[in-house]
């Protein structure tokens, strides 16, 4: 489903030219569940960024459900990335002053239709998260597990294929990061296919397999040991 080849990224600033990813091969078939590790500073969030259509690649091929992602347009990739995929993040990116129903809802404001039934939808995903009794709580109101819980909640709101999350236990204690690795756990097992950044060996384990960046490219478990 997913098949990065030689995917390069640069990064220009004034003069200098940072080149972060250098050749990035790398297949994920739908429903896996993959780890990505490595160093801080070697490009996991920028790799994230690309895969998650937020940003192009330098160079390479892309392919997507068939899809070549480098030869869509800007309208186009918005479309594929509301549709095919949810997003979590390590500080969670929740609208503070918004309750946490308004914020699960906020990625169907921005959809080509409004459903019909999408509280009834954000609401049961809130429950399935174990925040039925928070629904009307703002960010302020609610514990850093709680938040990451939300933000799930909200990447699941389009009932995207893939999940993408980069450190999303970062921020949390043990007990909560166990409760959202659980969760990820879960959305595997309903057939996500879902890859996940993390710098903790313990949540990486959680996964079918783990992917390490270095120097630019990726490298499997048996070429690093
Ligand atoms: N928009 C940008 N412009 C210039 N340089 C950038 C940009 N985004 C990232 N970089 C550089 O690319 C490199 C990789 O950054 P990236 O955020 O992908 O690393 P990371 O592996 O996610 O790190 P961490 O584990 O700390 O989150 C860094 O050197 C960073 O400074
Ligand atoms: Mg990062």
């Amino acid at each position: 489903m997913i098949e990065l080849r030689d995917i390069t990224k640069s990064f220009h600033n004034g003069p200098t030219t940072t080149e972060v990813l250098k050749g990035i091969n790398l297949c994920v078939e739908k429903g896996e569940f993959v780890a990505v590790m490595g160093s801080s500073g070697n490009g996991k969030t920028t790799l994230m960024n690309i895969l998650g259509c937020m940003l192009r690649a330098s160079g390479g091929s892309y392919r997507l459900d068939g899809a070549d992602i480098e030869s869509l347009d800007d309208d186009q990739l918005s479309a594929i990335r509301n549709k095919k995929i949810g997003f979590v993040f390590q500080a969670f990116n929740l609208l503070e002053g918004t309750s946490a129903l308004d914020n699960v809802l906020l990625p169907l404001v921005y959809a080509e239709h409004y459903p019909d039934d999408a509280e009834e939808r954000a609401t049961g995903l809130l429950q399935s998260v174990g925040l039925g009794d928070r629904v009307h709580h703002k960010p302020s109101e609610l514990s850093g597990g709680q938040l990451q819980r939300v933000a799930i909640a909200r990447a699941l709101v389009n009932e995207p294929a893939i999940i993408l999350a980069d450190e999303p236990t970062g921020n949390l204690d043990t007990a909560s990061s166990e409760e959202v690795m659980n969760i990820f756990k879960r959305l595997h097992a309903e057939g996500k296919t879902i890859i996940l950044i993390t710098h903790d060996p313990d949540d990486a384990a959680r996964a079918e397999r783990t992917v390490f960046l270095r120097d630019g490219k990726i490298f499997h478990r048996e070429e690093v040991q």
